[in-house]
Protein backbone atom coordinates (compact mmCIF):
# COMPACT_ATOMS: atom_id res chain seq x y z
CA UNK A 1 0.00 0.00 0.00
CA UNK A 2 1.34 3.23 -1.02
CA UNK A 3 1.57 5.90 1.53
CA UNK A 4 0.24 9.43 1.53
CA UNK A 5 2.07 12.70 2.09
CA UNK A 6 -0.12 13.88 4.87
CA UNK A 7 0.39 17.01 6.03
CA UNK A 8 3.90 16.80 4.81
CA UNK A 9 5.29 20.03 2.57
CA UNK A 10 8.07 19.90 0.24
CA UNK A 11 10.48 22.90 1.17
CA UNK A 12 12.19 23.33 -1.94
CA UNK A 13 13.56 21.24 -5.08
CA UNK A 14 16.80 19.15 -4.59
CA UNK A 15 19.24 21.43 -5.97
CA UNK A 16 18.19 24.22 -4.20
CA UNK A 17 19.53 22.60 -1.26
CA UNK A 18 22.42 24.37 -0.61
CA UNK A 19 25.62 24.28 1.63
CA UNK A 20 24.38 27.29 4.43
CA UNK A 21 21.48 24.60 5.28
CA UNK A 22 23.85 22.27 6.61
CA UNK A 23 22.04 21.01 9.63
CA UNK A 24 19.47 21.70 8.54
CA UNK A 25 16.24 19.77 8.13
CA UNK A 26 14.43 19.69 4.83
CA UNK A 27 11.87 17.18 3.17
CA UNK A 28 12.70 16.90 -0.48
CA UNK A 29 10.49 14.59 -2.71
CA UNK A 30 10.79 13.12 -6.53
CA UNK A 31 11.83 9.84 -7.89
CA UNK A 32 14.66 6.88 -6.86
CA UNK A 33 17.01 7.99 -10.22
CA UNK A 34 19.60 5.15 -8.31
CA UNK A 35 20.09 2.94 -5.22
CA UNK A 36 23.34 1.82 -4.17
CA UNK A 37 24.00 -0.50 -1.31
CA UNK A 38 27.31 -0.37 0.63
CA UNK A 39 27.15 -2.71 3.74
CA UNK A 40 25.30 -0.70 6.28
CA UNK A 41 25.00 2.50 3.98
CA UNK A 42 21.99 3.13 1.42
CA UNK A 43 22.38 5.64 -1.07
CA UNK A 44 20.09 7.00 -3.16
CA UNK A 45 19.82 9.55 -5.92
CA UNK A 46 16.93 11.56 -5.45
CA UNK A 47 15.55 13.06 -8.67
CA UNK A 48 13.20 16.18 -9.18
CA UNK A 49 13.07 18.71 -11.91
CA UNK A 50 15.74 20.50 -11.26
CA UNK A 51 18.36 17.77 -11.04
CA UNK A 52 19.66 15.21 -8.41
CA UNK A 53 21.12 14.92 -4.81
CA UNK A 54 21.88 12.50 -2.69
CA UNK A 55 19.95 10.94 0.49
CA UNK A 56 21.77 8.51 2.96
CA UNK A 57 20.29 5.85 4.75
CA UNK A 58 22.31 4.86 7.66
CA UNK A 59 21.63 1.29 9.50
CA UNK A 60 23.60 2.01 12.89
CA UNK A 61 20.99 5.30 13.19
CA UNK A 62 17.47 3.45 12.62
CA UNK A 63 17.47 0.31 11.62
CA UNK A 64 13.85 0.08 10.51
CA UNK A 65 14.56 3.52 8.29
CA UNK A 66 17.55 1.26 6.73
CA UNK A 67 15.09 -1.64 6.07
CA UNK A 68 12.66 0.25 4.37
CA UNK A 69 15.15 1.92 2.14
CA UNK A 70 16.04 -1.00 1.07
CA UNK A 71 12.97 -1.77 -0.41
CA UNK A 72 13.26 1.46 -2.99
CA UNK A 73 13.72 0.96 -6.78
CA UNK A 74 14.86 3.03 -9.47
CA UNK A 75 11.55 5.14 -10.03
CA UNK A 76 9.94 4.92 -6.68
CA UNK A 77 8.07 8.35 -6.10
CA UNK A 78 9.77 9.32 -2.63
CA UNK A 79 9.23 12.15 0.38
CA UNK A 80 12.04 12.15 2.35
CA UNK A 81 12.97 14.13 5.79
CA UNK A 82 16.19 14.44 6.71
CA UNK A 83 19.24 16.49 7.80
CA UNK A 84 21.76 18.37 5.15
CA UNK A 85 25.33 17.63 6.14
CA UNK A 86 28.28 18.80 4.50
CA UNK A 87 30.44 15.84 2.71
CA UNK A 88 33.62 14.86 3.52
CA UNK A 89 36.65 16.33 1.31
CA UNK A 90 37.07 12.77 -0.72
CA UNK A 91 33.36 12.26 -1.11
CA UNK A 92 32.84 15.76 -2.85
CA UNK A 93 31.38 14.78 -6.68
CA UNK A 94 31.93 17.64 -8.65
CA UNK A 95 30.07 16.61 -11.22
CA UNK A 96 27.02 17.09 -9.06
CA UNK A 97 25.44 20.04 -8.31
CA UNK A 98 25.09 19.23 -5.27
CA UNK A 99 28.25 17.20 -4.76
CA UNK A 100 29.14 19.02 -1.43
CA UNK A 101 26.45 17.65 0.47
CA UNK A 102 23.67 14.85 1.07
CA UNK A 103 20.98 14.30 3.35
CA UNK A 104 20.77 11.98 5.80
CA UNK A 105 17.14 10.99 5.92
CA UNK A 106 15.25 10.53 9.44
CA UNK A 107 11.86 9.84 7.97
CA UNK A 108 10.64 7.90 4.32
CA UNK A 109 7.77 8.12 2.48
CA UNK A 110 7.19 5.80 -0.49
CA UNK A 111 4.44 7.46 -2.33
CA UNK A 112 4.34 4.88 -5.03
CA UNK A 113 6.10 2.48 -6.72
CA UNK A 114 7.41 1.52 -9.89
CA UNK A 115 7.36 -1.30 -12.27
CA UNK A 116 10.94 -2.03 -13.71
CA UNK A 117 10.86 0.99 -16.23
CA UNK A 118 11.62 -0.06 -19.87
CA UNK A 119 15.29 1.48 -19.49
CA UNK A 120 17.31 3.36 -17.23
CA UNK A 121 16.07 6.89 -17.12
CA UNK A 122 19.98 7.70 -16.92
CA UNK A 123 21.40 5.49 -19.52
CA UNK A 124 22.90 7.48 -22.57
CA UNK A 125 22.28 3.77 -24.61
CA UNK A 126 19.14 3.79 -25.02
CA UNK A 127 17.47 3.71 -28.99
CA UNK A 128 15.92 6.63 -29.45
CA UNK A 129 12.37 4.71 -30.70
CA UNK A 130 12.38 3.27 -27.08
CA UNK A 131 12.95 6.67 -25.64
CA UNK A 132 9.92 8.11 -27.19
CA UNK A 133 7.66 5.28 -26.84
CA UNK A 134 7.60 6.39 -22.95
CA UNK A 135 8.67 10.24 -23.64
CA UNK A 136 7.37 10.59 -20.14
CA UNK A 137 10.26 8.71 -18.51
CA UNK A 138 12.69 10.24 -21.15
CA UNK A 139 11.53 13.42 -19.98
CA UNK A 140 12.26 12.84 -16.39
CA UNK A 141 16.13 13.17 -17.85
CA UNK A 142 17.29 16.67 -15.80
CA UNK A 143 18.88 17.59 -19.75
CA UNK A 144 15.22 16.75 -20.90
CA UNK A 145 13.93 18.99 -18.12
CA UNK A 146 16.36 21.55 -18.80
CA UNK A 147 15.27 22.14 -22.35
CA UNK A 148 11.69 22.54 -21.02
CA UNK A 149 12.39 24.99 -18.66
CA UNK A 150 14.62 27.24 -21.30
CA UNK A 151 11.40 27.23 -23.58
CA UNK A 152 9.75 28.50 -20.97
CA UNK A 153 12.49 31.11 -20.62
CA UNK A 154 12.10 32.00 -24.13
CA UNK A 155 8.03 31.96 -24.04
CA UNK A 156 8.04 34.42 -20.69
CA UNK A 157 11.07 37.03 -22.40
CA UNK A 158 8.94 37.07 -25.49
CA UNK A 159 5.95 37.54 -23.75
CA UNK A 160 7.23 40.73 -21.36
CA UNK A 161 8.69 41.81 -24.28
CA UNK A 162 6.38 42.07 -26.79
CA UNK A 163 3.80 43.06 -24.03
CA UNK A 164 6.36 46.35 -22.80
CA UNK A 165 6.26 46.79 -26.42
CA UNK A 166 2.70 47.54 -27.11
CA UNK A 167 2.25 44.37 -28.72
CA UNK A 168 -1.21 42.47 -28.48
CA UNK A 169 -1.46 38.78 -27.60
CA UNK A 170 -4.62 37.57 -30.24
CA UNK A 171 -5.33 34.18 -30.87
CA UNK A 172 -5.98 33.16 -34.48
CA UNK A 173 -7.91 30.18 -35.62
CA UNK A 174 -6.82 26.36 -35.72
CA UNK A 175 -9.52 25.50 -38.14
CA UNK A 176 -9.19 27.64 -41.15
CA UNK A 177 -9.18 27.38 -45.26
CA UNK A 178 -6.59 25.70 -46.94
CA UNK A 179 -4.17 28.27 -48.30
CA UNK A 180 -1.44 27.57 -50.91
CA UNK A 181 1.29 28.92 -48.62
CA UNK A 182 4.83 26.89 -49.49
CA UNK A 183 4.27 23.67 -47.69
CA UNK A 184 1.20 20.86 -47.53
CA UNK A 185 -1.46 21.54 -45.38
CA UNK A 186 -2.63 19.33 -42.47
CA UNK A 187 -6.61 18.68 -43.70
CA UNK A 188 -9.75 17.70 -41.38
CA UNK A 189 -12.88 16.66 -42.53
CA UNK A 190 -16.33 18.76 -41.51
CA UNK A 191 -19.12 16.79 -40.48
CA UNK A 192 -21.67 19.41 -40.69
CA UNK A 193 -19.98 20.55 -44.76
CA UNK A 194 -19.67 16.97 -46.26
CA UNK A 195 -16.77 16.95 -48.54
CA UNK A 196 -15.38 20.17 -47.23
CA UNK A 197 -12.46 20.44 -45.52
CA UNK A 198 -10.41 22.80 -42.79
CA UNK A 199 -6.79 23.17 -42.96
CA UNK A 200 -4.72 23.63 -40.07
CA UNK A 201 -2.78 26.55 -40.23
CA UNK A 202 0.88 26.48 -41.70
CA UNK A 203 1.32 29.87 -39.72
CA UNK A 204 -1.04 32.68 -38.80
CA UNK A 205 -0.11 35.14 -41.48
CA UNK A 206 -2.70 36.05 -43.48
CA UNK A 207 -5.15 36.38 -39.79
CA UNK A 208 -2.32 38.61 -38.50
CA UNK A 209 -2.23 40.45 -41.59
CA UNK A 210 -6.10 40.77 -41.16
CA UNK A 211 -5.80 42.04 -37.65
CA UNK A 212 -3.24 45.45 -38.75
CA UNK A 213 -6.39 45.95 -41.06
CA UNK A 214 -8.86 45.82 -38.31
CA UNK A 215 -6.19 48.76 -36.63
CA UNK A 216 -5.24 46.02 -33.90
CA UNK A 217 -1.36 47.90 -34.98
CA UNK A 218 1.14 45.29 -32.70
CA UNK A 219 0.14 41.98 -32.43
CA UNK A 220 1.94 39.00 -31.03
CA UNK A 221 1.41 35.57 -30.54
CA UNK A 222 2.72 32.12 -29.42
CA UNK A 223 1.39 30.30 -32.03
CA UNK A 224 1.20 26.90 -33.44
CA UNK A 225 1.97 25.91 -36.78
CA UNK A 226 1.23 22.87 -39.04
CA UNK A 227 2.86 21.49 -41.92
CA UNK A 228 3.02 18.36 -43.90
CA UNK A 229 6.57 18.20 -44.96
CA UNK A 230 9.40 15.83 -45.09
CA UNK A 231 10.66 16.37 -41.54
CA UNK A 232 14.76 17.34 -40.83
CA UNK A 233 16.58 17.49 -37.77
CA UNK A 234 15.50 21.25 -37.51
CA UNK A 235 11.85 20.75 -38.59
CA UNK A 236 8.75 19.42 -36.91
CA UNK A 237 4.98 18.72 -38.31
CA UNK A 238 3.72 20.57 -35.74
CA UNK A 239 5.73 23.54 -34.53
CA UNK A 240 5.51 27.03 -32.40
CA UNK A 241 6.16 30.53 -33.41
CA UNK A 242 6.36 33.51 -31.68
CA UNK A 243 4.61 35.69 -34.16
CA UNK A 244 4.35 39.46 -34.48
CA UNK A 245 2.76 41.72 -37.45
CA UNK A 246 3.11 45.58 -36.71
CA UNK A 247 0.90 48.25 -38.84
CA UNK A 248 2.99 51.35 -39.53
CA UNK A 249 6.33 50.13 -40.14
CA UNK A 250 9.25 50.10 -42.15
CA UNK A 251 11.74 47.57 -42.56
CA UNK A 252 14.29 48.87 -40.42
CA UNK A 253 11.81 49.95 -37.82
CA UNK A 254 10.66 45.83 -37.82
CA UNK A 255 14.06 44.90 -37.37
CA UNK A 256 15.05 47.36 -34.71
CA UNK A 257 12.05 45.79 -32.44
CA UNK A 258 13.68 42.18 -33.18
CA UNK A 259 17.44 43.46 -32.82
CA UNK A 260 16.23 44.57 -28.77
CA UNK A 261 13.90 41.26 -28.52
CA UNK A 262 16.88 39.11 -29.39
CA UNK A 263 19.24 40.95 -27.29
CA UNK A 264 17.12 41.15 -24.27
CA UNK A 265 16.35 36.89 -24.76
CA UNK A 266 20.35 36.08 -25.37
CA UNK A 267 20.90 38.03 -22.40
CA UNK A 268 18.37 37.17 -20.02
CA UNK A 269 17.95 32.76 -21.31
CA UNK A 270 22.01 32.05 -21.65
CA UNK A 271 23.57 35.22 -19.99
CA UNK A 272 25.23 35.76 -23.71
CA UNK A 273 25.41 39.64 -24.91
CA UNK A 274 24.81 40.12 -28.19
CA UNK A 275 26.02 43.17 -29.96
CA UNK A 276 24.25 45.49 -31.73
CA UNK A 277 23.13 46.48 -34.97
CA UNK A 278 23.56 42.64 -35.65
CA UNK A 279 25.91 42.28 -38.88
CA UNK A 280 23.24 42.28 -42.34
CA UNK A 281 24.22 40.04 -45.12
CA UNK A 282 22.46 40.18 -48.43
CA UNK A 283 20.97 37.06 -49.85
CA UNK A 284 23.31 37.42 -52.38
CA UNK A 285 26.68 37.98 -50.27
CA UNK A 286 25.58 35.08 -48.11
CA UNK A 287 25.41 32.47 -50.78
CA UNK A 288 28.77 33.80 -52.89
CA UNK A 289 30.82 33.85 -49.45
CA UNK A 290 29.36 31.01 -47.56
CA UNK A 291 27.14 28.80 -49.76
CA UNK A 292 24.00 29.25 -47.84
CA UNK A 293 20.96 31.79 -46.90
CA UNK A 294 21.75 30.91 -43.47
CA UNK A 295 25.54 30.98 -43.56
CA UNK A 296 27.18 29.24 -40.00
CA UNK A 297 29.59 32.81 -39.60
CA UNK A 298 31.01 31.76 -36.40
CA UNK A 299 34.15 30.41 -38.76
CA UNK A 300 36.00 31.98 -41.95
CA UNK A 301 36.17 29.43 -44.34
CA UNK A 302 34.60 31.85 -46.90
CA UNK A 303 33.84 30.54 -50.91
CA UNK A 304 36.69 32.32 -52.69
CA UNK A 305 36.08 32.96 -56.38
CA UNK A 306 39.51 31.78 -58.48
CA UNK A 307 38.29 32.33 -61.91
CA UNK A 308 40.62 34.67 -63.00
CA UNK A 309 43.83 32.27 -61.87
CA UNK A 310 42.50 29.29 -63.67
CA UNK A 311 41.26 31.33 -66.88
CA UNK A 312 44.63 29.58 -68.80
CA UNK A 313 44.03 26.22 -67.57
CA UNK A 314 43.01 23.44 -69.88
CA UNK A 315 40.69 21.74 -67.69
CA UNK A 316 37.24 20.78 -69.49
CA UNK A 317 35.30 21.35 -66.11
CA UNK A 318 37.38 25.43 -65.66
CA UNK A 319 36.84 26.61 -68.85
CA UNK A 320 32.96 25.45 -69.07
CA UNK A 321 32.12 26.98 -66.03
CA UNK A 322 33.62 30.34 -67.16
CA UNK A 323 32.42 29.99 -70.67
CA UNK A 324 28.68 29.42 -69.74
CA UNK A 325 28.78 32.33 -66.78
CA UNK A 326 29.52 29.47 -63.82
CA UNK A 327 31.49 29.59 -61.54
CA UNK A 328 34.81 28.41 -60.49
CA UNK A 329 35.30 29.07 -56.45
CA UNK A 330 37.05 27.10 -53.84
CA UNK A 331 37.56 27.17 -50.04
CA UNK A 332 41.20 27.05 -48.05
CA UNK A 333 41.00 24.71 -45.33
CA UNK A 334 44.31 26.21 -43.49
CA UNK A 335 46.94 24.13 -42.67
CA UNK A 336 45.17 21.10 -43.61
CA UNK A 337 47.38 19.91 -46.20
CA UNK A 338 48.16 16.80 -44.59
CA UNK A 339 45.12 15.99 -42.85
CA UNK A 340 43.31 13.82 -45.15
CA UNK A 341 44.02 10.19 -46.79
CA UNK A 342 43.38 9.90 -50.35
CA UNK A 343 40.21 8.25 -49.40
CA UNK A 344 39.13 10.73 -47.18
CA UNK A 345 39.52 13.04 -50.14
CA UNK A 346 37.96 10.90 -52.46
CA UNK A 347 34.71 10.66 -49.94
CA UNK A 348 34.49 14.56 -49.38
CA UNK A 349 34.37 15.02 -52.97
CA UNK A 350 31.29 12.56 -52.90
CA UNK A 351 29.67 15.06 -50.15
CA UNK A 352 29.83 17.79 -53.18
CA UNK A 353 28.36 14.78 -55.38
CA UNK A 354 25.22 15.20 -53.05
CA UNK A 355 24.47 19.11 -54.24
CA UNK A 356 24.76 18.04 -57.66
CA UNK A 357 28.09 19.65 -57.85
CA UNK A 358 30.40 17.55 -60.50
CA UNK A 359 33.17 16.50 -58.60
CA UNK A 360 35.63 18.22 -56.17
CA UNK A 361 39.40 19.03 -57.06
CA UNK A 362 42.09 18.85 -53.96
CA UNK A 363 45.00 21.28 -54.35
CA UNK A 364 47.34 20.89 -51.26
CA UNK A 365 50.27 23.52 -50.73
CA UNK A 366 53.14 20.88 -49.44
CA UNK A 367 56.81 22.33 -48.57
CA UNK A 368 58.08 20.10 -51.77
CA UNK A 369 55.23 21.70 -53.91
CA UNK A 370 51.49 21.05 -55.05
CA UNK A 371 49.79 17.91 -54.90
CA UNK A 372 46.45 17.90 -56.60
CA UNK A 373 43.49 15.80 -58.43
CA UNK A 374 44.30 17.86 -61.23
CA UNK A 375 47.91 17.93 -61.30
CA UNK A 376 48.38 16.88 -65.02
CA UNK A 377 46.61 20.54 -65.96
CA UNK A 378 48.73 22.49 -63.80
CA UNK A 379 51.63 24.70 -65.22
CA UNK A 380 53.46 26.46 -63.21
CA UNK A 381 51.56 29.96 -63.72
CA UNK A 382 48.40 28.05 -62.95
CA UNK A 383 49.72 26.66 -59.93
CA UNK A 384 51.46 30.26 -58.44
CA UNK A 385 48.04 32.20 -59.69
CA UNK A 386 46.00 29.84 -57.79
CA UNK A 387 47.91 30.13 -54.97
CA UNK A 388 48.30 33.34 -55.18
CA UNK A 389 44.55 33.98 -55.38
CA UNK A 390 43.44 31.73 -52.92
CA UNK A 391 45.93 33.49 -50.24
CA UNK A 392 47.25 29.82 -49.50
CA UNK A 393 50.65 28.90 -47.38
CA UNK A 394 52.75 26.22 -47.04
CA UNK A 395 50.19 23.12 -45.41
CA UNK A 396 46.81 24.75 -46.74
CA UNK A 397 44.39 22.64 -48.64
CA UNK A 398 42.60 24.25 -50.92
CA UNK A 399 39.21 22.28 -52.20
CA UNK A 400 37.58 23.50 -55.78
CA UNK A 401 34.48 22.84 -57.55
CA UNK A 402 33.50 24.64 -60.61
CA UNK A 403 29.95 24.70 -62.57
CA UNK A 404 26.77 26.19 -62.57
CA UNK A 405 26.69 29.15 -59.98
CA UNK A 406 24.25 28.02 -57.72
CA UNK A 407 25.26 24.46 -57.54
CA UNK A 408 29.20 25.66 -56.92
CA UNK A 409 27.93 27.85 -54.10
CA UNK A 410 25.49 25.38 -52.61
CA UNK A 411 27.82 22.27 -52.84
CA UNK A 412 31.22 24.39 -51.05
CA UNK A 413 28.94 25.84 -48.68
CA UNK A 414 28.00 22.77 -47.89
CA UNK A 415 31.64 21.25 -47.79
CA UNK A 416 32.39 23.97 -46.07
CA UNK A 417 30.13 22.69 -42.99
CA UNK A 418 31.11 19.41 -42.90
CA UNK A 419 34.78 20.40 -43.35
CA UNK A 420 34.32 22.79 -39.80
CA UNK A 421 32.72 19.67 -37.96
CA UNK A 422 35.72 17.11 -38.75
CA UNK A 423 37.87 19.66 -38.25
CA UNK A 424 36.52 21.60 -34.88
CA UNK A 425 36.43 24.76 -36.45
CA UNK A 426 33.36 26.03 -34.21
CA UNK A 427 34.42 27.37 -30.99
CA UNK A 428 31.93 25.44 -27.63
CA UNK A 429 29.36 28.08 -26.47
CA UNK A 430 29.98 30.80 -28.66
CA UNK A 431 27.16 32.28 -30.64
CA UNK A 432 26.94 34.35 -33.96
CA UNK A 433 23.47 36.01 -35.06
CA UNK A 434 22.95 38.16 -38.64
CA UNK A 435 20.18 38.98 -40.34
CA UNK A 436 19.91 38.68 -44.18
CA UNK A 437 18.68 40.54 -46.35
CA UNK A 438 17.17 41.82 -50.35
CA UNK A 439 15.94 37.80 -50.92
CA UNK A 440 14.66 37.58 -54.37
CA UNK A 441 10.72 37.68 -55.07
CA UNK A 442 10.67 34.43 -56.62
CA UNK A 443 12.67 31.28 -57.34
CA UNK A 444 12.60 29.09 -60.12
CA UNK A 445 10.86 25.62 -59.30
CA UNK A 446 12.52 23.42 -62.03
CA UNK A 447 9.95 21.14 -61.16
CA UNK A 448 6.72 22.64 -61.84
CA UNK A 449 8.23 24.85 -64.29
CA UNK A 450 6.96 28.13 -62.99
CA UNK A 451 8.14 31.21 -60.10
CA UNK A 452 7.42 30.13 -56.92
CA UNK A 453 7.82 32.93 -53.71
CA UNK A 454 10.76 32.58 -51.69
CA UNK A 455 8.77 33.51 -48.66
CA UNK A 456 4.93 33.78 -49.24
CA UNK A 457 2.64 35.59 -51.51
CA UNK A 458 1.77 38.40 -49.27
CA UNK A 459 5.70 39.68 -49.29
CA UNK A 460 5.92 43.37 -50.44
CA UNK A 461 8.78 43.45 -53.45
CA UNK A 462 11.50 46.17 -53.14
CA UNK A 463 10.14 49.25 -54.73
CA UNK A 464 12.60 49.86 -57.30
CA UNK A 465 12.24 46.42 -58.83
CA UNK A 466 8.61 46.68 -59.19
CA UNK A 467 8.98 47.46 -62.89
CA UNK A 468 10.69 44.06 -63.54
CA UNK A 469 7.73 42.03 -62.14
CA UNK A 470 6.20 40.65 -65.15
CA UNK A 471 9.71 41.28 -67.81
CA UNK A 472 11.84 39.58 -65.30
CA UNK A 473 10.40 38.11 -62.02
CA UNK A 474 13.56 36.75 -60.83
CA UNK A 475 15.71 40.08 -60.41
CA UNK A 476 12.94 41.34 -58.40
CA UNK A 477 14.01 41.51 -54.41
CA UNK A 478 11.59 41.41 -51.61
CA UNK A 479 11.47 43.15 -48.54
CA UNK A 480 12.02 40.32 -46.53
CA UNK A 481 14.65 39.05 -43.69
CA UNK A 482 15.93 36.31 -42.39
CA UNK A 483 17.96 36.57 -39.11
CA UNK A 484 20.18 33.58 -38.59
CA UNK A 485 21.74 32.19 -35.65
CA UNK A 486 24.76 29.24 -35.64
CA UNK A 487 23.50 28.19 -39.71
CA UNK A 488 20.25 28.38 -38.59
CA UNK A 489 17.57 30.34 -40.07
CA UNK A 490 15.63 30.80 -36.51
CA UNK A 491 13.05 33.52 -37.86
CA UNK A 492 11.66 35.21 -40.95
CA UNK A 493 9.31 37.87 -41.93
CA UNK A 494 8.94 40.69 -44.37
CA UNK A 495 6.94 43.66 -45.18
CA UNK A 496 3.55 42.89 -46.77
CA UNK A 497 1.79 43.90 -49.54
CA UNK A 498 -1.20 46.35 -48.52
CA UNK A 499 -2.37 47.30 -51.88
CA UNK A 500 -4.73 44.82 -53.91
CA UNK A 501 -3.40 45.54 -57.23
CA UNK A 502 0.21 44.29 -56.51
CA UNK A 503 -1.28 41.76 -54.80
CA UNK A 504 -3.23 40.62 -57.95
CA UNK A 505 0.14 41.24 -60.22
CA UNK A 506 2.24 39.15 -57.28
CA UNK A 507 -0.32 36.10 -57.69
CA UNK A 508 -0.43 36.49 -61.39
CA UNK A 509 3.63 36.28 -61.10
CA UNK A 510 3.02 33.00 -59.19
CA UNK A 511 0.73 31.46 -62.16
CA UNK A 512 -2.62 31.76 -60.33
CA UNK A 513 -5.58 32.79 -62.41
CA UNK A 514 -7.96 35.38 -60.76
CA UNK A 515 -10.37 32.54 -60.34
CA UNK A 516 -8.05 30.31 -58.53
CA UNK A 517 -6.65 33.53 -56.80
CA UNK A 518 -9.90 34.54 -55.57
CA UNK A 519 -11.26 31.10 -54.34
CA UNK A 520 -7.95 30.44 -52.50
CA UNK A 521 -7.07 34.12 -50.85
CA UNK A 522 -10.49 36.30 -51.71
CA UNK A 523 -11.14 37.44 -48.28
CA UNK A 524 -7.61 38.61 -47.74
CA UNK A 525 -7.87 40.61 -51.42
CA UNK A 526 -11.23 41.87 -50.73
CA UNK A 527 -10.22 42.65 -47.35
CA UNK A 528 -7.10 44.64 -49.15
CA UNK A 529 -9.46 46.98 -50.75
CA UNK A 530 -10.66 47.92 -47.47
CA UNK A 531 -8.22 50.23 -46.01
CA UNK A 532 -5.46 48.04 -45.57
CA UNK A 533 -2.44 49.99 -43.37
CA UNK A 534 1.49 49.15 -44.49
CA UNK A 535 2.10 46.57 -42.27
CA UNK A 536 4.96 43.62 -41.85
CA UNK A 537 6.21 41.74 -39.69
CA UNK A 538 8.03 38.52 -38.80
CA UNK A 539 8.23 35.31 -36.92
CA UNK A 540 10.93 33.16 -35.04
CA UNK A 541 10.55 29.53 -35.32
CA UNK A 542 10.04 28.86 -31.46
CA UNK A 543 11.35 25.45 -30.88
CA UNK A 544 14.54 26.19 -33.63
CA UNK A 545 15.16 28.99 -31.23
CA UNK A 546 15.74 27.01 -28.07
CA UNK A 547 17.46 24.03 -30.07
CA UNK A 548 20.36 26.54 -30.79
CA UNK A 549 19.79 28.58 -27.66
CA UNK A 550 20.54 25.39 -25.51
CA UNK A 551 22.70 23.16 -28.09
CA UNK A 552 20.51 20.88 -28.75
CA UNK A 553 21.26 19.19 -32.13
CA UNK A 554 17.73 17.81 -32.99
CA UNK A 555 14.31 19.91 -32.63
CA UNK A 556 12.61 16.79 -31.04
CA UNK A 557 15.00 17.53 -27.67
CA UNK A 558 13.04 20.57 -27.03
CA UNK A 559 9.65 19.48 -27.72
CA UNK A 560 7.60 17.68 -24.47
CA UNK A 561 6.00 15.19 -27.13
CA UNK A 562 7.71 15.22 -30.48
CA UNK A 563 6.99 13.28 -33.86
CA UNK A 564 9.73 10.92 -35.52
CA UNK A 565 10.64 11.47 -39.13
CA UNK A 566 7.39 9.43 -41.00
CA UNK A 567 5.41 12.31 -38.67
CA UNK A 568 4.12 9.63 -36.14
CA UNK A 569 3.70 10.12 -32.39
CA UNK A 570 5.43 6.81 -31.04
CA UNK A 571 3.88 7.38 -27.68
CA UNK A 572 0.35 7.50 -28.72
CA UNK A 573 0.45 5.55 -32.14
CA UNK A 574 -1.25 8.89 -33.81
CA UNK A 575 -1.53 8.80 -36.42
CA UNK A 576 -4.26 5.34 -36.45
CA UNK A 577 -7.38 4.62 -38.32
CA UNK A 578 -10.63 6.04 -37.38
CA UNK A 579 -13.65 3.95 -36.27
CA UNK A 580 -16.07 2.98 -40.14
CA UNK A 581 -18.36 5.06 -37.70
CA UNK A 582 -16.33 7.65 -37.42
CA UNK A 583 -16.05 7.63 -41.50
CA UNK A 584 -19.22 7.57 -42.17
CA UNK A 585 -20.03 10.49 -39.87
CA UNK A 586 -17.36 12.40 -41.75
CA UNK A 587 -18.80 10.93 -44.92
CA UNK A 588 -15.45 9.62 -46.17
CA UNK A 589 -14.41 6.77 -47.32
CA UNK A 590 -10.52 5.13 -47.29
CA UNK A 591 -9.53 3.38 -50.21
CA UNK A 592 -7.83 0.20 -49.05
CA UNK A 593 -3.90 0.08 -49.20
CA UNK A 594 -2.16 -2.64 -49.21
CA UNK A 595 -0.66 -3.50 -46.07
P1 LIG B 1 8.55 30.93 -42.16
O1 LIG B 1 7.87 29.90 -42.97
O2 LIG B 1 9.91 31.37 -42.58
O3 LIG B 1 7.70 32.25 -42.08
O4 LIG B 1 8.63 30.43 -40.66
C1 LIG B 1 9.19 31.21 -39.64
C2 LIG B 1 10.17 30.39 -38.83
O5 LIG B 1 9.57 29.21 -38.34
C3 LIG B 1 10.54 28.17 -38.24
N1 LIG B 1 10.03 26.98 -38.96
C4 LIG B 1 10.01 25.74 -38.44
N2 LIG B 1 10.41 25.27 -37.26
C5 LIG B 1 10.24 23.95 -37.02
N3 LIG B 1 9.67 23.09 -37.90
C6 LIG B 1 9.25 23.50 -39.10
N4 LIG B 1 8.68 22.63 -39.93
C7 LIG B 1 9.42 24.90 -39.42
N5 LIG B 1 9.12 25.65 -40.51
C8 LIG B 1 9.49 26.91 -40.19
C9 LIG B 1 11.82 28.71 -38.82
C10 LIG B 1 11.37 29.90 -39.62
O6 LIG B 1 12.36 30.89 -39.71
N6 LIG B 1 4.37 33.67 -41.67
C11 LIG B 1 5.81 33.72 -41.92
C12 LIG B 1 6.52 34.66 -41.00
C13 LIG B 1 6.32 36.11 -41.39
O7 LIG B 1 6.55 36.44 -42.56
O8 LIG B 1 5.96 36.91 -40.51
C14 LIG B 1 6.38 32.34 -41.73
O9 LIG B 1 5.75 31.42 -41.26
O10 LIG B 1 12.67 29.11 -37.77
Amino acid sequence: MNETMGSWKRSCYCTQVSKEQVGQEVILMGWAHRRRDLGSLIFVFLRDRSGLIQLVFDEEDDPALFEKAGRIRNEYVLAVKGKVRARAEKDINPALETGTIEILATELKILNTSETPPFPVESETVSDALRLKYRYLDLRRPIMQRALLMKNQVTRTAREYFEANGFLDIETPILMKSTPEGARDYVVPSRVHPGNFYALPQSPQIYKQLLMVSGVDRYYQIAKCFRDEDLRANRQPEFQQIDMEMSFASQEDIMAIHEGFIQKLFHEVIGCEVALPLKRLTYQQAMERYGSDKPDTRFGMEIMDIAPAVKDCELKVFQDAIAQNGRVCAINAKGCAKTFSRKELDALGEIVKTYRAKGMIWFLLEEGGVRSSISKFLTSEVTAAITAQAGMETGDALFIVAGEAATTYTALGALRLELAERLKLIPEGKHELLWVVDFPMFEYDEEAKRCVAMHHPFTCPREEDLEFLESDPLRVCAQAYDMVCDGYEIGGGSIRIADQELQDRILKALGFTPERAQASFGFLLDALKLGAPPHGGMAYGLDRLVMVLGGYDNIRDVIAFPKVQSAADLMSGAPGLLEQSQLDELHLSVTQLEE
